[in-house]
Order: structure tokens, then sequence, then C-alpha cells
């Protein structure tokens, strides 16, 4: 998306907010929602509001899902694999496909203004100088017993030494990483994704890891990708049954 258009999708977006009713709350019709046809919004704002912010998050952060604000998730993923996933959505998990080829609610131009809209707002071109990035898809087998150790090495002072979950973190209780049916809901990548993007907004560390120490190190490609095996371990064919 250009400036200019980002611009007019901004004014749009006040201009829509300071117009009581215009969000078309029902027997409530606005000025303007009697004349934008839902296929026809095409300002990011209004867009992720209406189709992602239930998820994600209003500020694309503090979701249920993975924060689409934070920019080194932008810029490991790239434009292309939001445009794609938010189109064909993530089989087995609860992200939808939107794209009108796989019966979702959005046109092509809407998916496309949705992703560039994510990199534009909360994007930071600048954030990867200096690291040698992970790549965003495991182009390798994992590891199962070496992702234990990489797990213990990087995960467990926050989420337990078995991935249970602890009570150590000063915001609260941090849930399990191993239960079979938080498992069930969540793909691989979409382990990997966090793990390499880390959670900003909740002091989990992207995968440049913030251990103290003279040992400190980013993990390599590979212990994510091995982490990603062992978390898979603790998957069940048949989540939520007692085990
Ligand atoms: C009903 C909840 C829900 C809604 C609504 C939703 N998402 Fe998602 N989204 C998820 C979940 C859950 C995942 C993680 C899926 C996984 O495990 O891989 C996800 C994953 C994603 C990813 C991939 C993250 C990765 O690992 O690379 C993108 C991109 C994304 N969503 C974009 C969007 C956009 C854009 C919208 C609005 C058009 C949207 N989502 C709406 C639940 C949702
Ligand atoms: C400094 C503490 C800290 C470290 C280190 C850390 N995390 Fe987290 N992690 C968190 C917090 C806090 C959350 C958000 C709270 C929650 O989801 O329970 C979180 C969330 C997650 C989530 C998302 C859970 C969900 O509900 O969707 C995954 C997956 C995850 N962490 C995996 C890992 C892995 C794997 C490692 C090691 C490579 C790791 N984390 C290292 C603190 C940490």
């Amino acid at each position: 998306m250009n400036g200019f258009s980002l611009t007019s999708a901004l004014l749009a977006c006040g201009l829509c907010l300071g117009n009581i009713g215009c969000n078309g709350a029902p027997g409530k019709p606005g000025l303007q929602s009697e004349t934008v046809r839902p296929n026809q919004v095409l300002d990011f704002p209004t867009l992720y509001k209406q189709n992602c912010a239930a998820c994600h998050g209003e500020e694309g952060k503090l979701g249920a899902a993975i924060s689409l604000s934070n920019p080194v998730y932008l810029a490991i993923s790239g434009v292309d694999n939001i445009q794609r996933v938010t189109a064909s959505g993530v089989a087995g998990t609860s992200m939808p496909a939107f794209g009108q080829q796989a019966d979702g609610m959005l046109t092509d131009r809407q998916v496309a203004i949705l992703a560039h809209g994510v990199v534009d707002w909360w994007g930071r071109p600048d954030v990867l100088t200096g690291s040698a990035p992970p790549s965003y898809a495991s182009n390798s087998v994992g590891d199962p017993a070496q992702g234990q150790k990489a797990f213990t090495t990087f995960c467990a002072r926050c989420h337990g030494a078995d991935g249970f979950g602890t009570s150590a973190h000063g915001e609260g209780q941090i849930g399990s990483l191993v239960d079979p049916a938080y498992l069930a809901l969540v793909s691989d990548q979409g382990l990997r994704s966090a793990i390499i993007a880390g959670f900003p907004e909740q002091n989990m560390p992207d995968w440049r890891s913030d251990l103290p120490g003279p040992g400190a190190r980013p993990m390599t490609d590979q212990e994510i990708t091995d982490i990603v095996a062992w978390l898979g371990t603790h998957r069940s064919p048949t989540p939520g049954q007692p085990y």
C-alpha cells in the first residue's frame, strides 16, 4: 500500500469514528454503511477491525493468537506468507480462510490490503539489521531429543522443565505447551512463528534469546525445528480424552 492510500485509509477511518452508527450497528444504519457494501471496504483499519481484531487483538497484540504487530514476526514472515495464510487459513486451527477461493468473505484485493496493511502499520524495516534470522518455514527435519535439550536451555525457565507451565512469571501463570488440548489447536508453523518472534508485550524474547551470562547466544534454525518436533511428540490423536 502506498503512502497516499494509507493516508486516505486513515482519513476514512477518522471520519467513520466521528460518525455515530456508521459501523452499521443493527437497526441503526449510518450514512456510510448504507452505501458501502462489505466487499467494498478497502481501508485497512476497518478491514482489520472487522475481520482480525477479535483473535489477533485490537492493536495487533494481546489477542488469543500470534501478535500481527510484532515487527520481528512481520519481517521474517513477509507480505507473501501473510497474504497466503489470510486467504487460505490454517487447516486444523481456528485461523479461518478469508479468500473467496476458499469460500471466505474477502476479495483478493481486500486480502492484499490486509497483508500489506499489517506490514505498513506495524513493521519496522530495520528490526533485523545485524542479525541472521532463521527462515520462516522449517527446511529441515526436527530431532525431538535435541529439541528437549534446547527447550531446557531456552524455554524451561519460563515454561517449566517439561513445558507444563509455571507460576514463576511476574505477570502470573504461564500455560502448558505440552497439553494435547493446546497442541490440537496450533500448527507446527504456529509454534515456530511464536518461537522465532516471541511475545514482546509479555516479555517472551524472540529467537535471539535474552539468556543472561557468557553462554548467551541466539537459537539456531535447527534448534527451533527441534523444539517444535519435541513439542509435537505430545500431540494426541484423541485430544480432550483422559491421558
Ligand atoms: C477466529 C480467530 C482468528 C481470526 C478471526 C483471525 N485469525 Fe489469524 N490466526 C488465528 C490462529 C489461531 C492462528 C495460528 C494458527 C496456527 O497455529 O498456525 C492464526 C494465524 C495467522 C497468521 C499466520 C501466523 C504465522 O504463523 O505465520 C496470519 C498471517 C494471520 N493469522 C492473519 C490473520 C488476519 C489478517 C486476519 C483477519 C483477516 C486473521 N488472521 C483473523 C486465529 C484467527
Ligand atoms: C522470559 C520468559 C519466556 C521464555 C524464555 C519463553 N517464553 Fe514462551 N511465553 C512466555 C509468556 C509470558 C507467554 C504468554 C503467556 C502464555 O501464553 O501462557 C509465552 C507464550 C508462548 C507460546 C504461545 C502460547 C499460546 O498460548 O499460544 C509458545 C508456543 C511459547 N511461548 C513457546 C516458547 C518456547 C518454545 C520457548 C523457548 C524457545 C519460550 N516460549 C521461551 C514467556 C517465555
